[in-house]
């Protein structure tokens, strides 16, 4: 939870305490919005799936009329929702061995929370009375799911005429998540491509650096692979 917090939540100088990390690579829950929506536009309804503890889903309130957040862990989400509601959130930041350092998780500051309904639930079986959305928000999401394919077939349906998907992935898929059986068989692009066209187009396909801090002196640095796609 800690680690999630502040990967979602933390400024720069807590994500990046020696200095020795590009600025252009933190902040990826606020980037994976920020830098694949256009975001002088308004939407009217957006997804965030597997949104963890919230942070894209506050950056989609800023510009969306109406945000659903989706989560198979109650325990995040219970942590959203106890952020949206108070603004402030308290949790630690593991410096090394026991020691901790206290902190507080802030609800970014353009964003409105009023707008955003934080929702147990699993991805791969959405509710058949869901709807459609305007943006549809998938951020290392499907290399940790059983059967990927659920999801990917389910997005032409949930996305609106016009509406864009934006889809994150590392592309790191382990058995421990989704077994080998329904892993894409070549790249995870060309499976992605396969999967959502003719329905989707593929507008963008770009590299996304993030770093996730385990303790001060523990970095996990990896590259999401982003693609954009959109509903003519
Ligand atoms: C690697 S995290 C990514 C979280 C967030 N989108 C981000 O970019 O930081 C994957 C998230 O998907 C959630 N998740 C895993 N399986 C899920 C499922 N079947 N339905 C909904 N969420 C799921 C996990 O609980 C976790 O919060």
């Amino acid at each position: 939870m800690n680690e999630y917090l502040l990967f979602h939540y933390g400024t720069s100088s807590e994500l990046n305490p020696f200095g020795f990390i590009k600025e252009s690579h933190l902040h990826f829950p606020e980037r994976t919005v920020r830098e694949n929506l256009d975001v002088d536009k308004s939407f009217k309804r957006a997804l965030d799936l597997g949104c963890s503890v919230g942070r894209s889903a506050f950056e989609l309130s800023s510009f969306c009329e109406d945000v659903l957040a989706i989560d198979n862990s109650r325990i995040f989400i219970e942590n959203a929702e106890t952020l949206r509601r108070n603004s402030t959130l308290k949790y630690h930041i593991h410096t090394e061995g026991n020691e901790l350092i206290e902190t507080f998780a802030k609800v970014p500051k353009s964003s409105e929370p009023k707008k955003i309904r934080f929702q147990v639930g699993d991805a791969m079986n959405l509710s058949d009375d869901i709807g459609q959305f305007d943006v549809i928000h998938a951020a290392n999401l499907i290399c940790r799911l059983p059967e990927p394919k659920k999801l990917l077939n389910r997005f032409p349906h949930l996305l609106n005429p016009g509406g864009v998907l934006i889809i994150t992935t590392p592309c790191t898929w382990l058995g421990e998540f989704t077994k080998p059986d329904y892993w894409p068989e070549g790249s995870t692009l060309d499976w992605l491509k396969d999967s959502l066209s003719p329905e989707l187009l593929l507008k963008e396909v770009k590299n996304m650096p993030f770093v996730i801090l385990e303790h001060h002196r523990k970095y996990q640095y990896s590259l999401a692979q982003a693609t954009i796609w959109s509903k003519e």
